[in-house]
């Protein structure tokens, strides 16, 4: 796992305090993590107002005023605004989740951003990702099926075994999940951590697969699949209402079922 980039002792500083925009509106106070690991010694909360009448109904939305409007060196990644592609995952006041499905209205009086936690930082609110995605990668999240597919269909799929994919094709691989699990600070470098393990059981549950016991196989491993502590951070997190505790059970559940 990729090292963190914050010096060891250094903590959060009180940063710059961006002077109120004059003309009145709805203003909202938003303070935001701050941090260039190639300038400077220790990250800072920088403190913006914006006028919630006029930047739009979201969190993402003040952060891209803030960015058009008083300061254009903030970095945050977003895309899609609609929350289907996971980039603007960060922590929202305490809480993992989608800048551009998190309204303001629903966030108290301060806002406070700061970007997912125990990942290393690349600027201000983007982590690092890298590792998160070679564990991803690691699963072989694509459908190995090397018996060659019917002549005149393609691999078909009752109404029931499709359905069992449900809950788990939604997942944009955000990441809110997996930083926000206990077991996934501290083991991260090993443990799968939810999302992953969730990508894996996708694969496990789709009736099109003839890979389910390599893959079995693979995930067997106390570090791996078993530092799961059933501890439901994941769940509560997810903004996308899945579930990857129930996706991890019952990878351990078939686990269990082959050696009976
Ligand atoms: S249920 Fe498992 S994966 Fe989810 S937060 Fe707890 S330990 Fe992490
Ligand atoms: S399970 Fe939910 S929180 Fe986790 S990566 Fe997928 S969409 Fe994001
Ligand atoms: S910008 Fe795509 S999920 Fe938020």
């Amino acid at each position: 796992m990729a090292e963190f980039r914050l010096p060891p002792g250094s903590q959060v500083q009180p940063g710059r305090i961006h002077p109120k925009p004059t003309g009145g509106g709805s203003l909202r106070r938003i303070e935001v993590y701050r941090w260039d690991p190639d300038r400077d010694e220790n990250p800072r909360m920088d403190v913006f107002h914006v006028d919630a009448e006029r930047c739009g109904p979201m969190v993402l939305d003040a952060l891209i005023a803030i960015k058009n409007e008083i300061d254009s060196t903030l970095t945050f990644r977003r895309s899609c605004r609609e929350g289907v592609c996971g980039s603007c995952a960060m922590t929202i006041n305490g809480r993992n989740g989608l800048a551009c499905t998190k309204a303001l209205d629903a966030v108290d009086d301060v806002v406070r951003i700061t970007p997912l936690p125990h990942l290393p930082v690349v600027k201000d609110l983007v982590p690092d990702m890298t590792h998160f995605y070679a564990q991803y990668a690691s699963v072989k999240p694509w459908m190995q099926s090397p018996s060659p597919a019917p002549a005149d269909h393609e691999r078909l799929q009752s109404h029931e075994e499709r359905a069992k994919l449900d809950g788990l094709i939604e997942c944009i691989l955000c990441a809110c999940c997996s930083t926000s699990c206990p077991s996934y600070w501290w083991n991260g470098d090993r443990y799968l951590g939810p999302a992953t393990l969730l990508q894996a059981y996708r694969w496990i549950a789709d009736s099109r697969d003839e890979a389910t016991g390599e893959r079995l196989d693979a995930l067997e491993d106390p570090f791996k699949l078993y530092r799961c502590h059933t501890i439901m951070n994941c769940v509560d997190a997810c903004p996308k209402g899945l579930n990857p505790a129930k996706a991890i059970g019952e990878i351990k559940k078939l686990l269990v079922a082959r050696q009976t």
